[in-house]
């Protein structure tokens, strides 16, 4: 779905900004990020209660927030949000979050097809429709953000998680065309490309990290993460990778040939060795 500017209703007294992926992890910072400074919010992920409890603790920010639950790994639930957006007058969107998305460790040919395709739906797909969806508007409007998350992971090719890499691969690609296309227009696109972060990821992905008891060298906290993103964010920056390690990992891993750093991160994980 496409908004023109026409079919936009008049926009609020406050910008307001559309975070997916906002009921935990990096989402839900940015989304705190963006009350305290003066943003109206959409909250859109699967679960409400998370996303009530932060609507909640953030009543003092004295913004507007909208909770909307969605499943957005399903075909065309990108426009059916947006729909539902129209129908509540919520449609003139100043900023983009796309913040949702999974990861899964395990080898192609062992890993669930359906997942790998909710995967490609939700990491690509959804945000792609999105991003789509809100761009003309900011255009037309003459400013706009959109952040797409991507991650570290998008620099190289990840055996053993091969899809999610591939997907968040795709997301810096994405970003950086699309930044540099908008140039002059007033709307920038900022690529998120995080290291390991301390959130709900590598339990849902099944990762190395899954049960710590705190976090491994290197991992960041979320709010530190939303932070940086959104300072970057709003000085118009085309990728950022937040903390020194992360930037050391980033130039490592945008330099070194594939084959050095396949070996040097070991044998993926197999399920039956
Ligand atoms: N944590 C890391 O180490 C790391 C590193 C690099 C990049 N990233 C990226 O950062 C982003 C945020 O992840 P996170 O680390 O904050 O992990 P997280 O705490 O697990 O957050 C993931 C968010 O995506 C939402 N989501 C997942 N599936 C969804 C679906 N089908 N429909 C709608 N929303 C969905 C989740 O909400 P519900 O479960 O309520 O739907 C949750 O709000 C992801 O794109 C991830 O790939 C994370």
């Amino acid at each position: 779905m496409s908004l023109s500017p026409s079919a936009e209703t008049v926009r609020p007294s406050r910008p307001l900004a559309l975070v997916t992926g906002a009921s935990s992890g990096i989402g839900a910072a940015l989304a705190r990020e963006l009350a305290h400074d003066g943003h109206d919010l959409v909250l859109v992920a699967r679960r409400e209660a998370p996303m009530l409890a932060l609507a909640e603790e953030l009543a003092a920010c004295q913004v507007k927030i909208t909770v909307l639950p969605a499943n957005l790994g399903v075909i065309d639930a990108a426009s059916r949000l947006t729909g539902e957006l129209v129908r509540r007058g919520l449609a003139e969107v100043d900023v983009l979050v796309n913040g949702a998305g999974f990861g899964d460790y395990a080898s192609f040919a062992e890993a669930e097809a359906t997942k790998l395709a909710e995967m490609i739906q939700l990491n690509i797909a959804a945000l792609t429709a999105l991003t789509r969806t809100f761009l003309p508007g900011m255009v037309a409007r003459g400013r706009g953000r959109v952040l797409l998350v991507g991650g570290l992971v998008g620099f190289a090719p990840g055996p053993g998680a091969a899809v999610y890499h591939a997907s968040k691969a795709y997301v810096v690609s994405l970003g950086e065309a699309l930044d540099h296309e908008l140039r002059g227009t007033g709307v920038c696109v900022t690529t998120l490309c995080p290291g390991r972060t301390w959130t709900g990821f590598q339990a849902a992905a099944g990762g190395p990290d899954s049960v710590p008891h705190r976090p491994r060298f290197g991992t960041m906290l979320p709010a530190d993460v939303a932070r940086q993103a959104y300072q970057a964010l709003q000085g118009c920056r085309r990728v950022v990778v937040p903390g020194w390690l992360n930037k050391l990992r980033a130039a490592w891993l945008r330099l070194a040939p594939h084959p050095l750093t396949f070996a040097l991160a070991g044998e993926p994980r197999r399920e039956d060795k």
